[in-house]
C-alpha cells in the first residue's frame, strides 16, 4: 500500500506587518532582521482568530463531500491549545461537517507534533486502507513585544489529508527520530508567552539536525534527495542547517523556493515545515514525480526527525497554487502601532467583531468558545 499526502492547503491569517517597519520601530538595523534573521513579513492574528479559525480556513479548501463521508480520524497538532481537555479537532469536525463516526484528538510536542500526527495518520491508514485522515497543524507564535524573539513570531495553519493512493506525496517510511531532554524553548500553561534560551535553541536545532542526518545517511544511503525542507523558525537558521549538510547546488536552488512563503509568514511552529513544503511545491519548476524530498522536523524540548517524501507524477494538478499565493497577497498590512494594540487584546472581549472574516470566534460565554460561520460566503 502506498500511503501519503493526498491533499494539502494553508491559511496565513488576514493581516501582516512589515519586518522592515518592525526593525525601524524597535531601533534595530534593518539588515539584521531582513538578512541576519531572513524574514520580510509576519502574519498577525486578532482577538477573533485562534488556532481553530486558522485551521478551518486551511481545511475548508480541501475537504469535499467525499472527505466528509470518509474521514474517520482528525488529528490537530498544536502547541497553542485553547483548552487543556477538549480537542480542537472536535470544533473543526463540526464546522467542516465531517461525519460523526470519526475520532478527534489533539497532539503536542512543540514544532514536532505535525510530523508525529502524520506518522500516526500513516499507521491508521495502514490498518484501514479506505480511511482518510485529516491532519491539522495550527499555531500562533508569541514571544512578546520588544523581545529578541518578536521578529520570529507568526501565525498560520496547514491542513493535509492522508490516504492510501495519495495524489501529491508518498511516505518513504525511512524516518529517523531523536530526543533529548533540554530547556531551549518552552511554554508553561500559566504563561501567554513563550520562554526561550535563544542561542541555545539555535545550537540544539543544528545539533539535532546533525544527529538525525548522520544516522539517516547511514541507514538510507541509496535514497537520492532532490530537495530538503526544514522546520523554519526563521529562514536564516534553515539556511544554516542546509549548508551544514550539503553543498549540492540544485538542492540549494530548490531551498530558495522552499522559504518563499515562510519569509512572508514567520514561524507558525508545527506547521512551519509543511508551509515550507507547500512553498517548495508551489514555486519549483524542476521537481517531478518520483523525486524525493528530505524533511527536517524539529520541536524544542526537543524531538527531531529526518524523513523523506516521494512526489507523485502530476502532483501540481492537485495543488491550488493560485489560491496559496492569493492568500498571501490579499492579507491586509497593519502598522506596527496597530499590531501592538491587537497584540494585547483579549479574546474574552471579542463580542461581535467579525472584521469581514468568514469564520471567527464570536464570543466566550460561560467559558465556552462560540464561533460563527458567515453563511453568505
Ligand atoms: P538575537 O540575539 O536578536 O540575534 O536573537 P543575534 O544577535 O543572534 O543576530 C541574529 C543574526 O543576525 C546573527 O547571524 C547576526 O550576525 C546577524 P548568525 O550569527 O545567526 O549567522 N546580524 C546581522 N546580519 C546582517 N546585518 C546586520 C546584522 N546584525 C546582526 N546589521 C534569535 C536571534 C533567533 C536567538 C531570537 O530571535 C530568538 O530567540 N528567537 C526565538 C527562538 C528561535 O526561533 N529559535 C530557533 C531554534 S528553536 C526552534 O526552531 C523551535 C521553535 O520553533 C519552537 C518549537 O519547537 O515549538 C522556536
Amino acid at each position: 500500500m502506498k500511503i501519503g499526502i493526498d491533499k494539502i492547503s494553508m491559511d496565513v491569517s488576514n493581516k501582516y506587518i512589515s519586518i522592515e517597519e518592525l526593525a525601524l520601530k524597535r531601533g534595530v538595523e534593518v539588515a539584521k532582521f531582513l538578512k541576519g534573521i531572513g524574514q520580510n513579513q509576519m502574519s498577525v492574528v486578532s482577538k477573533n482568530q485562534d488556532i481553530i479559525t486558522l485551521a478551518y480556513m486551511a481545511a475548508k479548501d480541501i475537504v469535499d463531500d467525499f472527505d466528509r463521508e470518509h474521514i474517520d480520524l482528525i488529528i490537530f497538532a498544536t502547541e497553542s491549545s485553547v483548552d487543556e481537555s477538549k480537542a480542537a479537532s472536535i470544533y473543526l469536525k463540526n464546522y467542516l461537517g465531517i461525519n460523526d463516526y470519526c475520532k478527534c484528538i489533539e497532539m503536542k510536542q512543540a514544532c514536532f507534533s505535525a510530523t508525529a500526527a502524520l506518522d500516526f495518520a500513516k499507521a491508521h491508514v495502514s490498518m484501514n486502507e479506505n480511511s482518510r485522515v485529516l491532519v491539522i497543524a495550527s499555531d500562533i507564535s508569541r514571544y512578546g513585544i520588544n523581545t529578541s524573539g518578536e521578529v520570529t513570531q507568526g501565525a498560520g495553519a496547514i491542513a493535509m489529508i492522508v490516504s492510501n493512493g495519495p495524489r501529491i506525496l508518498e511516505f518513504n517510511n525511512d524516518e529517523v527520530a531523536y530526543t533529548e531532554d533540554i530547556m531551549d524553548f518552552w511554554r508553561p500553561t500559566y504563561s501567554k508567552y513563550a520562554f526561550v534560551d535563544g542561542k541555545f535553541s539555535v545550537e540544539r536545532y543544528l545539533g539535532c539536525l546533525d544527529k538525525v542526518w548522520q544516522r539517516y545517511r547511514q541507514k538510507h544511503s541509496l535514497i537520492e534527495l532532490k530537495a530538503i525542507c526544514f522546520h523554519v523558525p526563521y529562514t536564516k537558521l534553515a539556511r544554516k542547517g542546509l549548508e551544514n549538510i550539503t553543498v549540492n547546488e540544485n538542492i540549494m536552488e530548490e531551498f530558495i523556493h522552499s522559504i518563499n512563503f515562510n519569509k512572508r509568514v514567520g514561524n507558525i511552529y508545527t506547521g512551519s515545515l509543511y508551509l515550507s513544503l507547500l512553498s517548495l511545491l508551489s514555486n519549483t519548476e524542476t521537481l517531478k514525480g518520483g523525486d524525493n524530498i528530505g524533511m527536517y522536523s524539529y520541536g524544542s524540548g526537543a524531538v527531531a526527525e529526518f524523513y523523506s517524501l516521494k512526489l507523485v507524477k502530476g502532483y501540481k494538478e492537485y495543488l491550488n497554487i493560485d489560491l496559496f499565493k492569493e492568500k498571501l497577497d490579499l492579507r491586509k498590512k497593519v502598522s506596527i502601532e496597530e499590531y501592538e494594540t491587537i497584540f494585547f487584546e483579549e479574546s474574552t472581549d471579542v463580542e461581535n467583531n467579525s472584521e469581514g472574516l468568514e469564520f471567527y470566534l464570536k464570543n466566550i460565554l460561560d467559558h465556552k468558545r462560540i464561533y460563527e460561520l458567515r453563511k453568505e460566503q
